[in-house]
């Protein structure tokens, strides 16, 4: 597989300069980046709210080393959700976070610095009417992002959570979350894990999805199948039809620049769609994990570096 050691040389500070100055990755960052600035990721919720679909917008970045860096990109939230308020978007455009951008990384008090800023954030969140994702990221963090989530929905109800079935673990942290109201992300997990913490073949990664959506589906939950997997789309319509579950019980979602006429077919036949609408500068961790998940876009990536 070549996911796994594109994903670990992304790590190496020579590998995220080469990539980052090659003006072939700004052309294929552009198909999966809604772009830099505030106005960019405004126009392309308008365009896919325009179409019948909704967003969640992720302001890139992770892994911030500093309180000051965290800080910053808690306000730059707390603006974007200030323009979506005004806007009068409502829960058709809410905001995903990664905690680690927000300080969860930072020795000592991350834990706690992040949950004070998801907070802040979830605030913002509140007075523009919409909603908040808690994004996860790799299986060293679940354990406080699943207790940020727990404090964080004693106050926010609606703050939604990201399981991925990836790891050993969430078909139990699954049924801990498949309660009346819960807003659950499900997807395969973008991460470099270990054999000792999560399945490492596909078809297992695949197996798992199921038996997770199996639970969600059949519970009070509202989950969120956030796969461009054509089988598990059609798995969770099935579901949904034996649960007896309306569309308006639960939505697919896809990332932003992925099987984009899948994403409007879905709408045109009645379901709930979002998209994942990630912009600005820190473009580097996203789009390494997007190149790693599909050979076809590294080929593409390769050919453009050699082609300019
Ligand atoms: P799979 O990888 O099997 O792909 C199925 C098909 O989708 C492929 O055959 C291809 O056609 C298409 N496809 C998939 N990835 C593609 C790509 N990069 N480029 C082009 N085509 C592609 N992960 C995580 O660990 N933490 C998180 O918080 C999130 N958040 C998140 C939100 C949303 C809305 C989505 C859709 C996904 C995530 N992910 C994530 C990423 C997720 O874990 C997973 O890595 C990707 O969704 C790819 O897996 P699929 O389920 O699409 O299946």
């Amino acid at each position: 597989m070549l996911g796994t050691p594109l994903l670990m040389a992304s790590r190496s500070p020579r590998v995220r300069k080469l990539v980052t100055t090659t003006p072939a990755s700004r052309r294929l960052v552009n198909r999966f980046v809604a772009g830099e600035t505030t106005g960019q990721v405004l126009a392309a919720t308008e365009a896919l709210t325009g179409e019948g679909a909704t967003v969640t917008i992720d302001h890139l970045g992770e892994d911030t080393t500093s309180r000051a860096e965290a800080e910053a990109v808690r306000d730059a939230y707390v603006a974007l959700l200030g323009r979506l308020g005004d806007l009068g978007h409502g829960e058709r455009a809410e905001v995903s976070v990664k905690l680690s951008a927000v300080g969860q990384a930072l020795p000592g008090d991350g834990h706690r610095i992040a949950l004070d800023n998801a907070r802040v954030i979830c605030e913002a969140a509140r007075r523009a009417g919409t909603t908040v994702t808690l994004d996860m990221e790799d299986h060293s963090t679940v354990d406080s992002t699943l207790e940020v989530l727990r404090e964080l929905r004693a106050d926010y109800p609606w703050l939604g959570a990201v399981l991925q079935s990836c790891l050993h673990r969430t078909e139990d942290d699954c049924r801990a979350l498949a309660y009346e109201g819960s807003r659950v992300r499900l997807v395969k997990g973008a991460y470099a894990e270990p054999a000792s913490v999560a399945y490492t073949a596909k078809a297992d990664v695949d197996r798992a999805y199921v038996r997770c959506l199996r639970i969600l589906f059949e519970s009070a939950a509202y989950p969120m199948v956030a796969t461009h997997d054509p089988r598990m789309i059609a798995i969770a319509g099935r579901l949904a039809e034996e649960a007896v579950r309306t569309s308006a019980s639960f939505e697919y979602q896809m990332l932003y620049g992925i099987r984009v006429a899948e994403q409007r077919r879905l709408v045109s036949a009645g379901s709930r769609v979002r998209v994942y609408l990630p912009y600005g500068a820190d473009w580097y961790g996203y789009f390494m994990r997007r190149l790693a998940e599909r050979p076809a876009n590294v080929a593409f990536f390769v050919r453009s570096v050699f082609t300019r």
